[in-house]
């Protein structure tokens, strides 16, 4: 493939990126999140930050999916948590995470199955039946990852560390972009 096919395939505005998921299957997303490559300087437009936490900056929220924006201070973690029932892709944009995914066994105990690290372009997938993951950010500086959920995820499960047990989260946003959001 010569580089001009390449970029007839890439998909290089976020209202193409945007289209492309309207108008698609959901089975054509990980193809779809794959030939996705915005400049950087388009998520300048949509990242916040905050010392206490990583933060969630919708861009896009409709029936179909969600696409938002996760900035990083150094260090930041999520919760272990899984997705609601929903599919997700999530894109580095900047940085290097580790992803740390876990398994519940039948006593109700979580165990590491797989940790791996993760750097700029990566794209890594999860589902509710590969179990739930850990996402922390291990760059010594500001990082962002793209995350689309299909679809929409509005609540998940989330490990608190201080009873040792699942509780149930609604998920906010700590920005909301033009496109607005469907959410309640
Ligand atoms: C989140 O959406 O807050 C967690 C990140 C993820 O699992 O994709």
């Amino acid at each position: 493939m010569n580089s001009n096919e390449q970029n007839t395939n890439t998909i290089q505005s976020l209202g193409d990126l945007v289209t492309a998921l309207s108008e698609g299957e959901r089975t054509k997303y990980d193809h779809i999140i794959r030939s996705t490559n915005l400049p950087k300087s388009i998520y300048q437009n949509y990242c916040s930050w905050s010392s206490d936490s990583y933060t969630r900056n919708c861009i896009v929220d409709n029936d179909k999916f969600e696409l938002i924006l996760l900035c990083w201070e150094e260090g930041q973690i999520t919760p272990i948590h899984d997705h609601g029932g929903e599919e997700c892709w999530v894109k580095i944009i900047e940085g290097e995470f580790r992803e740390t995914i876990y398994q519940e066994n039948e006593i109700g105990e979580l165990a590491v199955v797989k940790s791996a690290v993760a750097n700029t372009n990566d794209i890594t997938y999860m589902i509710d039946f590969m179990g739930f993951h850990s996402l922390e950010n291990l760059s010594n500086k500001r990082s962002m990852s793209l995350h689309l959920y299909a679809k929409p995820i509005r609540s998940c499960k989330l490990f608190d560390e201080v009873s040792g047990k699942f509780i149930n989260k609604d998920l906010v946003y700590n920005t909301v972009s033009e496109f607005g959001t469907n959410k309640k």
